[in-house]
């Protein structure tokens, strides 16, 4: 049961599986909380999924670093990406890096991320949830809320900050959709490494002409202070200024989207929470928190021992990786009462959905705000609300949650 209960982690379909997912972490929990992996096509590594032992992994960011294996790609994925990056060419992004250098790459976004620069960003948006509520009362009384909704809220906010123009908005929702739905036939370019990389180089090619205009002509947004940030008195490689566009349009945007379009999901399964909040609006900061640990829009995070070391006893040498599995941590019955229940009044709610340590996500706050004010805006208009056909996850091994949620509903 240990070693079939273990593979979850490396089948991107195991995410299309709630029960059986939920139920093998469990398992694991209770009798191998820190089990090898040695399935599919990826290099072996050790997942952890106890919430207190992903904490300390994140903690000591010296003894566990993100570099080389920042997430779970398959064997042949890691060696392009290494070949990609030896040659000056591939994506190095936050996430790929460690101290000192990821501290002072960081700081050059983190003031647009602070809550007065979030404060000026509130009112628009405050409108882009109220365009989208407009909109599906408009197409109503039926959708399916990922496409016409959960993926272009988001993506337009996380757009918005960056500075770009409206008319370029498609273009990128596609190539988010490809580079982060890589695992799931129906979004990915195709199913080459090279048909992978093409989707990466159009990125590139796309940010490069951005930082040009943007050098030569610097604006009030992200990604003027992208395009003009410092390192060391010197400017950002082509290499990291072109990641780091890329980092923030995609985290960004299918994390938050999965959140929302799960986060409605929970509603509707439990008519008795969304009640609940109608009620008590003054529950949306608590009820957008569970929604975030409910869906766990981010499967994992990958760190490498820099020594030795263990893990729960179990020995770690050096070079191996782990897998935070942030899913189970988050319903760890040692953290969390009724794990399995979705509570909107859930008090305190220390999930690990946004990561912990160093690399903590930069957008959490954005990401809750975009979430309070989706809802705030949503839930009152709403007469009624149902779903209108079964709901579909899709195969991911990082990012993921619903490809599609058809509803039915009444909106004022
Ligand atoms: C519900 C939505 C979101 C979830 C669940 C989420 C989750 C995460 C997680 C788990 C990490 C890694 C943390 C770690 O390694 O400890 C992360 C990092 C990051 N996130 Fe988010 N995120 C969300 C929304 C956003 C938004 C809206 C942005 C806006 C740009 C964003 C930007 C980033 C960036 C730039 C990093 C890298 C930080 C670093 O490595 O220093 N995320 N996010």
């Amino acid at each position: 049961m240990t070693d079939d209960a273990a593979t979850v982690f490396a089948d991107a379909k195991a995410y299309t599986d709630e029960p059986r997912l939920h139920a093998a972490m469990a398992h694991l929990r209770a009798h191998d909380p820190v089990p090898r992996v040695d399935h599919g096509p990826y290099r072996p590594f050790f997942a952890i999924t106890k919430h207190a032992d992903i904490m300390d992994v994140e903690r000591d960011n010296n003894l566990w670093l993100s570099e080389p294996r920042p997430v779970l790609t398959t064997a042949a994925a890691d060696d392009v990406a290494r070949a990609q990056l030896e040659s000056g060419a591939g994506l190095r992004t936050l996430i790929h890096m460690d101290d000192p250098h990821h501290r002072k790459v960081r700081a050059i976004g983190a003031d647009w991320f602070r809550p007065k620069a979030l404060r000026d960003l509130q009112t628009r948006v405050d409108e882009l949830a109220k365009r989208y509520v407009d909109r599906m009362r408009d197409i109503g009384p039926e959708c399916d809320f990922v496409e016409e909704v959960a993926v272009g809220f988001p993506l337009y906010v996380i757009l918005s900050l960056l500075g770009l123009p409206e008319e370029d908005f498609p273009r990128m929702h596609q190539l988010t959709q490809e580079l982060f739905g890589a695992d799931d036939v129906e979004y990915r370019r195709g199913a080459t490494l090279e048909e992978r990389m093409a989707t990466l180089l159009d990125f590139f090619a796309y940010f490069n002409e951005l930082t040009a205009s943007r050098r030569a002509h610097p604006t009030e947004d992200l990604a003027s202070a992208i395009a003009n940030g410092l390192i060391d008195g010197e400017p950002l490689s082509d290499v990291d200024t072109a990641s780091y566009y890329v980092i923030v349009a995609s985290a960004g945007h299918d994390t938050t989207k999965d959140a929302i379009s799960g986060g409605l999901r929970a509603l509707i399964e439990n008519p008795g929470e969304l009640e609940r909040l109608r009620r008590e609006p003054e529950l949306m900061g608590t009820a957008v928190e569970e929604m975030i640990r409910w869906t766990t829009p981010v499967k994992e995070f990958m760190r490498t021992a820099a020594e030795d070391t263990s893990v729960r006893g179990v020995p770690i040498a050096k070079g191996e990786s782990v897998y935070l599995a942030y899913t189970s941590g988050n319903r760890d019955e040692e953290v969390f009462d009724d794990p399995d229940t979705f509570d909107v009044g859930r008090f305190p709610n220390k999930h690990l959905s946004f990561g912990y340590g160093v690399h903590f996500c930069l957008g959490a706050a954005l990401a809750r705000m975009e979430m309070r004010s989706f809802f705030a805006e949503l839930i009152p208009r709403l007469d009624s609300i149902e779903l209108a056909g079964t709901p579909e996850l899709a195969a991911t091994v990082f990012v993921g949650g619903l490809k599609h949620l058809p509803i039915r509903y009444s909106l004022r």
